[in-house]
């Protein structure tokens, strides 16, 4: 019984401020707005911070204009949406937290082996956050409740990032 106790205290304990099921509702309800714009959103990223589309060895030096219509770009913008989307389900409910936790782990460990740093995630988050100011009904809430998901799904990712 003690051992099951000190262990959904540890699942738990990696997020240590969850999001309330309101600010949840809030994150949800804007993602929504523009969760089908993958392409949109990649653009914004690679534009905003060209170190960021360095680190991918088939955007590398290439022209942020003849990329952006291709394949290629589509397959990527839709799976780092589709992760996003994957968290932000998730998010909100007590008994979704190691879930969470693990596959936000996962990413850190695996961006960690391509080299991209945690400069690099807040270079995102800040990208990120001004597509959603632009492209979404924006408010202090809707601010808040996201700079506290992204928050908890940092602090998760920069655990397995060593730089
Ligand atoms: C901020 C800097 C980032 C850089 C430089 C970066 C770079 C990369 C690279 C090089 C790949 C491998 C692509 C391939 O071989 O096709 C990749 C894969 C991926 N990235 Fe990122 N990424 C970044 C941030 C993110 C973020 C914030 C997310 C999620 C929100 C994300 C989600 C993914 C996913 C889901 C994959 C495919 C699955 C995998 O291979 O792990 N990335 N990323």
């Amino acid at each position: 019984m003690k051992f099951f106790a000190i262990l959904a205290l540890c699942v738990v304990g990696a997020i240590a401020d969850p999001l309330s099921a309101d600010q949840a509702a809030l994150v949800k309800s804007s993602w929504k707005q523009v969760s089908h714009n993958e392409a949109d959103i990649l653009y914004a990223v690679f534009k905003a911070y060209p170190d960021i589309q360095a680190k991918f060895p088939q955007f590398a030096g290439k022209d942020l204009e003849s990329v952006k219509d291709t394949a290629a770009f589509a397959t990527h913008a839709t799976r780092i949406v589709s992760f996003l989307s994957e968290v932000i389900a998730l998010s909100g409910e007590a008994s979704n937290l190691g879930a969470i936790n693990n596959i936000v782990s996962k990413l850190g460990a695996d961006h960690n082996g391509r080299g991209v740093t945690k400069a690099q995630f807040g270079e995102f988050r800040t990208a990120l956050m001004a597509y959603l100011q632009a492209h979404v009904s924006w408010g202090e809430n809707v601010a808040a409740a996201w700079n506290h998901a992204l928050d908890n799904t940092m602090e998760i990712a920069f655990k397995s990032m060593e730089h």
